[in-house]
């Protein structure tokens, strides 16, 4: 047996996030959620009044950021910065807003791709977002394209809102969601797409738990 990189991507408010913690968990894997990379960065940017169109002081701005995964003993690995926890603030409304305009630039996605190829470099690491079986590791032993209906994402991520409590408006939710799918998919430099070689997986009718065990079975028959 030998450890893989597992790529899953996938359109906003997919299950992405969930299940792959969830594989990694279950496989013994590490996760990486890059989504919370541009997230974080997007946090930062508008903490220091960056313009989302200012690419240059963008990326000076990524420059002084380090991202790591920390071994926290039980609570699993999480993805660190400078050391410390990501914090809530990067799921705000205020961040997914702005989050799309700002992962879109060339120079960004370069830096931000090398770091996530560095961070998955040993193997055994489950990645989830939205270019990573076309872009960050197009040699993924195993790539997932997650998806599942508008109404569904929308009702997922209500509900998550809602246990996380957090304001929450489904009709919101489903612009919001639509809006991202869009631009995710629309831009010019790595555009949310499947992979040829990955396979698709409608989660629309599948519970977390149906959705990691099938992840899981196609993992270890790649082991
Ligand atoms: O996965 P999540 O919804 O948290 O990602 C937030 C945003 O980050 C996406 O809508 C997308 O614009 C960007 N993203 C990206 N490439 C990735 C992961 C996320 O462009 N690999």
């Amino acid at each position: 047996m030998h450890k893989i990189n597992i790529a899953i991507d996938g359109p906003a408010g997919s299950g992405k996030s969930t299940v792959a913690r969830k594989a990694a968990e279950q496989l013994f894997y590490l996760y990486l959620d890059t989504g919370a990379m541009y997230r974080f960065l997007t946090f930062r940017a508008l903490r220091e009044g960056i313009p989302e169109h200012d690419e240059e002081a963008l990326l000076q701005l990524l420059t002084n950021i380090e991202f790591s995964l920390v071994n926290e003993g039980e609570k699993g690995v999480k993805l660190s910065v400078n050391g410390g926890p990501l914090g809530e603030g990067i799921r705000s409304q205020a961040v997914t807003e702005k989050v799309s305009a700002i992962s879109a630039h060339e120079k960004i996605r370069k830096e931000m791709v090398t770091r996530q190829q560095q961070l998955a470099k040993e193997k055994g690491v489950v990645l989830d977002g939205r270019d990573i079986g076309t872009f960050v590791l197009p040699e993924a032993e195993l790539k997932i394209y997650l998806y599942a209906s508008v109404d569904e994402r929308s009702r997922r991520r209500y509900l998550e809102n809602l246990e996380n409590h957090r304001p929450s408006d489904i009709d919101v939710i489903k612009e919001e969601i639509t809006r991202r799918d869009h631009l995710d998919s629309t831009r010019q430099i790595a555009p949310l797409t499947q992979a040829k070689d990955a396979f698709p997986l409608d989660t629309t009718n599948l519970t977390i738990e149906e959705a990691v065990a099938h992840i899981c079975h196609l993992a270890r028959e790649k082991e």
